[in-house]
């Protein structure tokens, strides 16, 4: 990795003279932001003179000159004033960055100047995170820190303070136009700050973590993650979603894998309502989403019981993402208007309930099907051994592994490909309806064939 020379400072250019050169819209642009800062601006129209930057803080040349510009260079050395020469980066003391200004708040980004575009790119992308609510948030959070720090308020509770506004929905409020619900809240949090002997209760956020693909969770889950102090989190959340955690997030593996010694559903309970009470942010992290087979009900029931402060995010579920990622419609206009997600677990403990779906719907799509020999033979004899199935791996991760035959051969034709835990069983004329390489963005074909070629 290469170093840069550039180091990233913020100036205070109040009352100091800046100079800006060239009769150019770019130059007006930037004696427009030199103003905005409060600096004396003097913009000359006309070719540059030696002498021009006598007693200037900072200069800027954007007129286009070359002539013009070597003798600004030579001038600025003489004078000692650092300068900018627009779009000539070895002629620059300092190069300015791309910019997203919500009000006090900057985001600056720079490349060293190796690439403007990427640097517009990435402020573009920037923009869309940080909407116009972050000027007004920044204030909140600006005047929350000068009346704690007035008021002698510990570094600790101080830094509490701010973490719980960060997560409030003080932001949401203000993106509504909300002025004074946000301070109203903002002032709570502030009071709760000044009474040492509380501490204030924290909250349970049940977030769903999407199929595997990083890219598949949601930026609600995404935030709460950064801000995290405990995250309790499924066996099948990946070690990429896991990577979006914050740096001081503690992460628990609260893992319940069938046939393994794994966590007791009211162990996990317990532990999230402890760390709650004792003021933490936990996100309980489900795989897909927290309401599909997921028992999030049941934990939102414990915590409401216990008192503690709960919402939910929701996921995007296996149940749609694995069929979608294999090219599968789960509906399809004049093949299938109605689809059913069922768990394998239940077709094992009361078979006539699987019968009667599978007669009753278009589309099936089982999770969790571990008995598959069971679940498909049944599943034959209700709907024919010919209806088309397929079988999704690890949808979205590198290693998805799609496996597609009638539902007579779906069990021998996985096992012979070496089909690998999680998947999901998809049964229904809609998995023929597209052409397979409607799956390919996440299917590695290699490793299909590869698998097929050595049943076990
Ligand atoms: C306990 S359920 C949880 C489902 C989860 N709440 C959801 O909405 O996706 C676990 C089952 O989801 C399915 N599943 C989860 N991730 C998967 C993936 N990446 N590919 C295929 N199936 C997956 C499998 O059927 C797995 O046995």
């Amino acid at each position: 990795m290469s170093a840069t020379p550039y180091y990233p400072v913020v100036l205070d250019l109040h009352d100091r003279r800046c100079v800006v050169l060239g009769d150019t819209a770019l130059a007006e642009e930037k004696a427009l932001g030199l103003r905005a800062t409060g600096a004396e601006v003097v913009h000359l129209r006309r070719p540059f003179q030696p002498g021009d930057f006598a007693g200037a803080y900072l200069a800027i040349d954007a007129s286009d000159d070359p002539g013009g510009q070597r003798a600004a260079r030579a001038d600025a050395d003489r004078e000692r004033v650092l300068l900018n020469v627009a779009d000539v980066t070895h002629q620059c003391d300092w190069i300015a960055p791309a910019m997203v200004k919500r009000g006090p708040l900057q985001i600056a980004i720079s490349t060293s100047g190796e690439s403007p575009f990427l640097a517009r790119a990435l402020r573009e992308r920037l923009e869309t995170m940080f909407g116009t609510e972050w000027g007004p948030f920044t204030t909140l959070m600006g005047g929350m820190r000068r009346r704690l720090r007035r008021a002698g308020i510990s570094p600790d509770a101080q830094q509490r303070a701010y973490r719980h506004l960060l997560r409030s929905e003080a932001t949401d409020l203000l993106r509504d136009g909300d002025e004074s619900g946000a301070a109203g809240l903002a002032l709570t949090i502030e009071q709760a700050a000044h009474d040492s002997g509380r501490t204030p209760m924290g909250e349970v956020v049940l977030a769903g973590a999407g199929p595997g693909d990083p890219d598949l969770v949601t930026l609600g889950t995404r935030a709460v993650l950064a801000d995290a102090d405990v995250v309790f989190h499924d066996a099948l959340v990946g070690p990429e979603v896991l990577r979006l955690c914050g740096p001081r997030a503690r992460l628990v593996d609260a893992g319940k894998r069938s046939g393994r010694r794994s966590t007791q559903q009211s162990d996990i309970n317990e532990a999230m309502i402890v760390a709650a009470r004792s003021g933490d942010l936990i996100v309980r992290l489900k795989g897909g989403d927290p309401f599909l087979f997921g028992r999030g009900g049941e934990e939102v029931d414990a915590l409401q019981r216990a008192g503690i402060p709960v919402r939910v995010i929701p996921g995007v579920s296996a149940a749609l993402a694995a069929p979608a990622a294999a090219g599968i419609p789960v509906t399809h206009r004049g093949v299938a208007a109605s689809v059913a997600f069922v768990t394998g677990h239940r077709a094992g403990g009361d078979p006539t309930a699987l019968d009667d779906l599978a007669r009753s719907v278009d589309t099936l799509v089982v999770l969790m099907p571990a008995e598959l020999d069971a679940i498909s033979g049944r599943l034959a004899a209700v709907l024919g051994p010919d209806r088309p199935a397929a079988i999704v791996s690890r949808a979205t991760t590198p290693d998805q592994q799609v496996v597609r035959a009638p539902i007579g051969s779906i069990a021998a034709v996985a096992r012979a490909a070496g089909v690998q835990p999680p998947s999901t069983l998809v049964v229904g004329d809609v998995v023929d309806v597209l052409s397979e390489a409607a799956s390919l963005p996440f299917v590695s074909r290699q490793a299909l064939a590869g698998a097929l070629a050595t049943p076990r």
